[in-house]
C-alpha cells in the first residue's frame, strides 16, 4: 500500500498524519465501510457509501464530502494503486478539537481510505469454519457502523485464542450476529437471520443474500432464532464483506448437521457469485 484517500486528495501514506486530538483517535468517534475490490472494480459501492453517511446521520456527524466525490476518490484511489483484489478501508473521524466528550460543533472530520490486500477466502468457503459461543457484550446501536469496537474485538480474539475462526454472539439466548459477521441459519428448507434493528448491522452481504433469495424463491424470514436452535440448525453460515458467504461447521465443538458445509449454503455462494460477477466480472 502506498497510496491512501486523505481529506479530499488522494497521497502517499507518508504524507498523512492525524493529530493526537483527533476524536476517532481519542474517542473512537467516527465511523467506517469496507468495500470489497474484485478485478479492480468495488462491489456494491454505492449500499456501502449510503451507510456509510447513514451511520454518521445516526451519530450526528455531517461529512464535509458528497457522495460522489467520495466515489471519485474511490476510483483515483483504485487508478493509482491497480490492485485487482483488495479490500478498501474507508474511515471518517469526527476531527480535531480539544479533548471534550461534548459533540463539537463545526469542525471538519477527517477522511482516510486506503486498499488492504486478501484474496477471496476460497478454502474457508469450501471447507467451513468452526466458532464458539460468546455473550453480545456490546452497546446498543449495533446498526452504526462505528469505529468503536472493543466487544467485537474481544469477542473476535476470544474466538481465535479457542483456535476458531468467530464468535456468534448472544443477547439473553438470542442469536444476534457474529463479531464481524451476519449469521444465517438454515431450518426445514428456511433461511433465518435476525432483524435488521439496532442489535445487528445490517450487512451489505446479508441484504445482497436477502435480495438473492427474494429473486430465486428461496424461503427466507429476518427473526430472532435461539442458541439451542442454532445448535440444531441443518446449517449455518456467515456473510460478510470480506468473507462472502463461509459455512460454520463447527460450534463451540458441536457438529452442525453432518459437520460438512450444507447444500443450500453453497447453492446461495454459487448465486452471490454470480452476482459478483454480474457487476464486476468473471472471478477466476
Ligand atoms: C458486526 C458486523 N456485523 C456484520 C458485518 C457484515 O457486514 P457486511 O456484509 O456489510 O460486510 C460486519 C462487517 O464488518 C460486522 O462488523
Amino acid at each position: 500500500m502506498s497510496f491512501i484517500i486523505f481529506n479530499g486528495d488522494i497521497t502517499d501514506r507518508q504524507n498523512a498524519k492525524v493529530d493526537i486530538e483527533d476524536r476517532g483517535y481519542q474517542f473512537g468517534d467516527g465511523i467506517y465501510e469496507v468495500v470489497r475490490i474484485y478485478n479492480g472494480h468495488p462491489f456494491a459501492l454505492t449500499a456501502h457509501i449510503e451507510r456509510f453517511f447513514e451511520s454518521a446521520a445516526k451519530i450526528q456527524m455531517d461529512i464535509s464530502y458528497s457522495k460522489e466525490k467520495i466515489e471519485s476518490l474511490i476510483y483515483a484511489l483504485l487508478d493509482k494503486e491497480g490492485k485487482s483484489t483488495a479490500s478498501l478501508y474507508l474511515q471518517y473521524s469526527r476531527g480535531i478539537s480539544v479533548r471534550n466528550h461534548v459533540i463539537p460543533k463545526n469542525i471538519n472530520g477527517t477522511l482516510v481510505g486506503y486498499l488492504l490486500d486478501g484474496e477471496r477466502p476460497v478454502a474457508l468457503m469450501e471447507n467451513g469454519v468452526s466458532a464458539i459461543i460468546a455473550a453480545d457484550t456490546r452497546w446498543l446501536h449495533c446498526d452504526i457502523k462505528s469505529i468503536s469496537l472493543l466487544g467485537n474485538i474481544l469477542a473476535k480474539s476470544k474466538a481465535v485464542e479457542a483456535g476458531c475462526t468467530e464468535a456468534i454472539l448472544h443477547r439473553d439466548q438470542i442469536v444476534t450476529e457474529g463479531s464481524s459477521t451476519n449469521i444465517w441459519i438454515v431450518q426445514d428448507g428456511e433461511l433465518i437471520t435476525h432483524p435488521a434493528n439496532n442489535l445487528i448491522l445490517n450487512g451489505i452481504t446479508r441484504q445482497q443474500l436477502i435480495m438473492i433469495a427474494t429473486q430465486h424463491d428461496m424461503p427466507y424470514t429476518e427473526k430472532s432464532f435461539t442458541v439451542t436452535e442454532l445448535l440444531h440448525a441443518d446449517e449455518v453460515f456467515l456473510t460478510s464483506t470480506t468473507l462472502e458467504i463461509v459455512p460454520i461447521t463447527i460450534i463451540d465443538g458441536k457438529k452442525i448437521g453432518n459437520g460438512k458445509p450444507g447444500a443450500i449454503t453453497k447453492e446461495l455462494q454459487k448465486l452471490f457469485t454470480l452476482s459478483i460477477e454480474a457487476e464486476c466480472g468473471l472471478l477466476v
